[in-house]
Formats: C-alpha cells, sequence, structure tokens
C-alpha cells in the first residue's frame, strides 16, 4: 500500500456535486471578490464555531498578522517556539517585537507557565498555537493579561473544554491550507470572533482600509478570501465533523497499535483535539523515515527548527539551548500518514512497520 503523508483526493471526490455547483453559481454571478459566496460561507462557518462572527482573509498568515493590526499591538510579542514559521512572520510583519515561550514537552504545546513567566511590562500580545489540533491551555493563557490572538490554524472545530475557541479571546485566526482540516484548493484563512467592533475593524484593513468605496481610511492591506475558494469551503464544511470524528479515530488507532513499542514516545492528547497531525517522538528519526520510506509510507516533520533558532527571527535574542523542550521536540518528532479517509488498515500497516523497524534493532 502507498501511504502519503496526506492525500486530499478522497475529501475533494466525495464532495465534487456540492463545489461544482457551487462553481457554476460563481461563473452565472460572474463576482469572484467579496461576493455573496464569501457572505454566506463567512456566516455559516461562524455558526459552525459558535461564534458570532467570521471574517475572510487570504491566508493564515494574514489572519494573524490582521488580529495584531485590529488590536494595535506594536510591541511585544510572545507565541511558542514550535508552530509553522508563518506564525513567526504573521507577527513580525504586523510590525511586532517577537519572542518565543518553551513548550510542554508531554503535548507540545506552549507551556502555559514559561509563557506567563516571559511576561514584562512591554508584552503586548500572546499567540498561543493551538498545535496538531489540540487546544493549548487557553483558559490560562487568557487570563494572563496581555492581548491573547489564537492561532488555532490547525484546529477547525475545536473547542476547549466543551467551549468555542471565541470564548477565551475575540480574535481567533484560521488557515484553509489545503492540508488543514478545513482546506480550501488553494490559500485562504479567516478570522472568528464574537465581538462585533472587531469583525467591523478586520473587514476594513482587510480591503485595503476602505469600506466598501474607493476611499482608504487607514492603511490596512490586500488579504480577501475569494469566491471560489469560498466555493469550496461551503462544499467541504458541512464535512468538517465528520471528518474531525475519523481524524480522531486514527489517531487513537495509532495510540493503542503503537503503545509500548521501543523507540517510540506517544503525545498527551485530549478528547478536545481534532487531531490535524498526528505526531510522536522517535529514536533514529531520521533511519525511520528513510525505512518507512521504503516501504512507500510518507512522513513529515512538523516542525524540524524550533522558531528562535530560524534566522528570521534572530531579533528575538533566543539562542541555541534557551528553549530546551523545544529544540530536543525538533529533533525527535515526526509526522505519520493521516487524513480522514486513511483506512483503519492504512494506519495498522505504518504501525506494524514502525514495530518492525525497532525490532530489527533500529534498521
Ligand atoms: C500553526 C500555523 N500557523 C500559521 C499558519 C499560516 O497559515 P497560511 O499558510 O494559511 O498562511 C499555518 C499554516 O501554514 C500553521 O500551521
Amino acid at each position: 500500500m502507498h501511504l502519503p503523508v496526506v492525500n486530499l483526493r478522497p475529501s475533494i471526490e466525495a464532495t465534487r456535486p456540492e463545489w461544482q455547483a457551487r462553481l457554476d453559481a460563481m461563473f452565472a454571478r460572474g463576482q469572484f471578490i467579496l461576493g455573496e459566496g464569501l457572505a454566506e460561507f463567512e456566516r455559516d462557518y461562524a455558526a459552525s464555531l459558535q461564534a458570532k462572527f467570521a471574517v475572510g482573509v487570504a491566508n493564515g498568515t494574514d489572519a494573524i498578522a490582521l488580529c495584531l493590526r485590529a488590536a494595535r499591538v506594536t510591541g511585544e510579542t510572545i507565541t511558542t517556539a514550535l508552530s509553522a514559521p508563518f506564525t513567526g512572520i504573521a507577527i513580525t510583519s504586523a510590525g511586532a517585537k517577537i519572542r518565543f515561550a518553551d513548550v510542554d514537552p508531554e503535548t507540545l504545546s506552549v507551556d502555559p507557565d514559561d509563557l506567563g513567566n516571559r511576561i514584562t511590562k512591554r508584552t503586548a500580545a500572546l499567540v498561543p498555537v493551538h498545535l496538531y489540533g489540540q487546544p493549548c491551555r487557553i483558559d490560562r493563557i487568557a487570563k494572563l493579561g496581555p492581548v491573547v490572538i489564537q492561532d488555532a490554524c490547525q484546529a477547525h472545530g475545536a473547542r476547549f473544554q466543551g467551549q468555542p475557541l471565541t470564548k477565551f479571546s475575540p480574535y481567533v485566526a484560521y488557515s484553509f491550507y489545503p492540508t488543514k482540516n478545513l482546506g480550501a484548493l488553494g490559500d485562504g484563512g479567516a478570522v472568528v470572533t464574537d465581538r462585533a467592533d472587531v469583525a467591523r475593524r478586520l473587514r476594513l484593513l482587510r480591503d485595503g482600509g476602505r469600506k466598501g468605496g474607493q476611499v482608504s481610511y487607514e492603511t490596512g492591506i490586500n488579504s480577501r478570501l475569494d469566491e471560489m475558494q469560498c466555493c469550496y469551503l461551503s462544499a467541504f464544511l458541512p464535512r468538517l465533523a465528520e471528518w474531525n470524528a475519523q481524524r480522531r479515530h486514527l489517531a487513537k488507532l495509532y495510540d493503542e497499535s503503537l503503545t509500548g513499542c521501543p523507540g517510540i514516545q506517544l503525545l498527551k492528547r485530549h478528547a478536545c483535539s481534532v487531531s490535524h497531525l498526528y505526531v510522536v517522538r522517535a529514536k533514529q528519526r531520521g533511519r525511520l523515515r528513510e525505512y518507512l520510506a521504503q516501504h512507500g509510507i510518507g512522513t513529515g516533520i512538523h516542525y524540524p527548527v524550533p522558531l528562535h533558532l530560524h534566522p528570521a527571527f534572530a531579533s528575538a535574542g533566543q539562542k541555541r539551548g534557551s528553549l530546551p523542550h523545544a529544540e530536543k521536540a525538533c529533533r525527535e518528532i515526526v509526522s505519520l500518514p493521516l487524513w480522514p479517509y486513511l483506512p483503519d488498515s492504512g494506519a495498522f500497516e505504518v504501525a506494524e512497520r514502525i514495530r518492525a523497524f525497532y525490532a530489527g534493532g533500529g534498521g
């Protein structure tokens, strides 16, 4: 069996009649930016998350950056050292001064104690990430003081202890990059909020500071979620809960099949995770990945370098050794194949191959 790390084709095929009908309607309308399709998707997406407003933007990076601009944050902003580089890029592109906190070694989400200890008088905002689809300790982080922008780019549909994420802060940013739990077939993103003033300001900022006419009232940016992507997103959205349930089921199968496997350490997962990625720590990671590749099994690393060690974020002044848990995790983590239509037999095969690798003394 050939098992890539992710396969979008089954989700696209399963929804073909829905997105095809929407594309036909879009071509008939002839409006491709800021049209009816966006308004409908924004309404439905907000409702699906039990939030009041969703504002579509061009990608998840802009969603985070626009939240920082909407909150008028330009000062020190602390995020986790373990995330996609775009979390950091969003912070620097908004003009804020980036700093990093370490992760909890059990979940790899930002450690709320470490984050709290790094807050100073200069700290203006926090950008916690709901990494791999698992909400971080947003209940504790929301009480730390600074403005909280949630990077939920990997966590569509996730709630924290049964509560919508918008209950913890008025800025929740999502990415619709194609491989996400809710992905477009191109770039896309959204900010979800319960606050009418925040939604209003984001709509202004995403459209060049305009209010529907040709006058710019503020130096916003051009970051709109286009009508074509809304056709796909509106077709996929009714399946999100079912696809998340399937991801959770597969993550549980992996957990069960890999428990006690020598060389493998599982991450702690909570019931509220939407299992965007299935990640374990692995001994001899490089050789394990090669062995799996030889058997047709794809893997990924999310992420190989902690953000404080990226040259782009050297301004944080945090050297090697300063965030030991994130640094160690980056040397050990590996993401295994996971997508909603992956058959159970696929997950079992991956787990068996991993066991065979370590039983053979590590390949
Ligand atoms: C955690 C996280 N933050 C931010 C982003 C940026 O999203 P986008 O690629 O849509 O700009 C991504 C996705 O790449 C992500 O996974």
